[in-house]
């Protein structure tokens, strides 16, 4: 009620220099704020997008509607393709699976549902989509999405092959010309103490399975690979969940089976290679490498694995995580 908005800019940039830095995997460090890494300022593309001030800020003013409903991850676990189908089941009514027209054979899953921790969210209160996306870690979330008992749907992924696809998204697109590619060894040093963007990745999924363990209603915890081998299963949970279930019609006419194909990496990647110009600084097709289940052993060494598999073992111990 007192300070001006350029007041609490300088405040917020002295209390983040007060946090603790680390070198990151581009040239801007990372700090560390109420346990998790976070960049800075204007980093992404001039974008202040997975800040640090947009956390703060979130947690400051988002006031989130009972309504809601977020997609969680950590980077790198399926976030693209959770958005394609949570969008495509909540919107089937209006565009079945199957239409020609339908808004994902134009436009990129991250346009079709925001992401909460941009500066393009904040600066656009009149949002109102239901469907909305972080990959702020659970602890971090503004309080009046655990208040208003939001339901959230989080998809987490086997972290060698999160390391893998972070790594590659990383040096093809987050780097820039003043940051030098980072290597293999050096980019693995850094994820293995758990230092990256919103990291450590193996901190973010602890947070949400644990919430899903204790609000089984409010949180749902997706895998990334159980959705790869039986989609049919995961799909049908996640459209119950989200309050827009499969009725038996449906199932017999195959609609479920539309929406799978729709969303496929296959699908997706030959749509978003074609539309090139959807998005202002990161071409469509970035989000579709290769969608594969286990492609980091063909860049890890047998060390490698064995540090991750040890840390994954250890992190993940008593809470039913498999890959
Ligand atoms: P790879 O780099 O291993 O190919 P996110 O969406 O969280 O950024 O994650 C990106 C990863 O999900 C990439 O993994 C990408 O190829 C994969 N992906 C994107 N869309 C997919 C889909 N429809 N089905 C399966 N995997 C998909």
């Amino acid at each position: 009620n007192y300070l001006t908005p350029k007041m609490i800019e300088v405040l917020d940039k002295i209390t983040v220099s007060t946090l603790p830095k680390h070198k990151s995997w581009i040239k801007h460090p990372l700090y560390k704020y109420e346990g998790f890494w976070f960049h800075q300022g204007f980093w992404f593309h001039s974008e202040a997008s997975f800040t640090v001030e947009v956390a703060m800020a979130l947690q400051d003013k988002f006031v989130a509607q009972p309504t809601n409903v977020f997609l969680a991850s950590y980077p790198k676990s399926g976030t693209t393709w959770l958005k394609a189908l949570a969008f495509a089941i909540v919107n089937r009514t209006m565009f079945k699976g199957s239409n020609p027209q339908h808004p994902l054979l134009t436009t990129n899953p991250h346009y079709c549902v925001p992401f909460i921790d941009t500066e393009a969210f904040l600066t656009n209160p009149s949002n109102t989509n239901d469907l909305l996306a972080t990959h702020l870690p659970y602890t971090i979330l503004p309080k009046s999405v655990i208040t208003s008992d939001c339901r959230i749907v989080y998809i987490c992924r086997n972290p060698k092959d999160v390391f893998i696809s972070f790594w590659h998204f990383v040096n093809e697109i987050l780097r820039d010309d003043l940051s030098p590619e980072m290597n293999l060894e050096d980019a693995f040093e850094l994820f293995s103490k758990g230092v990256t963007s919103n990291g450590s990745c193996w901190d973010h999924v602890v947070g949400y399975r644990k919430a899903s363990i204790e609000r089984p209603d409010k949180v749902l915890f997706l895998n990334y690979e159980k959705m790869k081998e039986d989609p049919k299963s995961e799909v049908k949970k996640l459209a119950s969940f989200i309050g827009h279930p499969f009725k038996e019609g449906e199932e017999g006419d195959g609609e479920m089976e539309e929406i799978i194909k729709l969303c496929s990496f296959k699908k997706l990647r030959e749509v978003n290679k074609a539309n090139k110009d959807g998005h202002k600084v990161i071409p469509n097709d970035v989000y579709f490498r290769k969608g594969e289940v286990g492609d980091a052993v063909n860049y890890l060494t047998t060390e490698m694995i064995e540090i991750l598999d040890k840390i994954t073992l250890e992190k993940y111990n008593g809470l039913d995580i498999a890959f």
